[in-house]
């Protein structure tokens, strides 16, 4: 059985990634609504990702025997500045992602909770890569300052993202 701590910060985290995917579809709205349809693909398909994260969590504290409790997700932002204010944001919200996770992790240690342990460390992974992810894109767009043709390409360049549930095994 999980721990009530454990349990509880699961059930916190769970809210958290259904807020990330809340926070990307906003973005995805607004990059759509700002003529940028490649970005606000790339946001569509991160609120489905988030929306991966949020449902292993969800099976995991099921399978543990834990009790699932879904709490009122916040409001979201609906104006985003520039482009690459924008993506400062996604960049500050995986990050403060990341520590949600680190702090997840630093329970299970504490608590001696070798499974919750494991689940996180699969998370742990995911965090670099989608830091690494936003990094990149971020990169670019302020080798542009985030306009004109470059702009342009980058938007076609994102346009091209298809959704992969990372939860699931990597096709070979
Ligand atoms: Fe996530």
């Amino acid at each position: 059985m999980l721990k009530e701590k454990m349990e509880k910060a699961f059930n916190d985290q769970i809210n958290k990634e259904l807020y990330s995917s809340y926070l990307y579809l906003s973005m995805c709205a607004y990059a759509q609504s700002k003529g940028m349809p490649g970005v606000a693909n790339w946001m569509k398909i991160q609120a489905q990702e988030e929306l991966t994260h949020a449902n292993k969590f969800f099976d995991y504290v099921l399978e543990r025997g834990g009790k699932v409790m879904l709490k009122a997700i916040d409001a979201v932002p609906v104006e985003f500045g520039t482009v690459i204010e924008m993506f400062e944001k996604v960049q500050e919200h995986e990050q403060f992602v990341t520590a949600s996770i680190n702090n997840l992790a630093d329970i299970s240690y504490e608590i001696s909770d070798h499974a919750s342990r494991s689940l996180l460390l699969w998370f742990i992974d995911e965090q670099v890569e989608e830091e690494a992810n936003v990094m990149q894109i971020l990169d670019q767009l302020r080798m542009v300052e985030g306009k004109g043709q470059g702009l342009f390409l980058i938007d076609k360049d994102l346009a091209t993202r298809v959704f992969v549930d990372p939860t699931q095994p990597k096709a070979i």
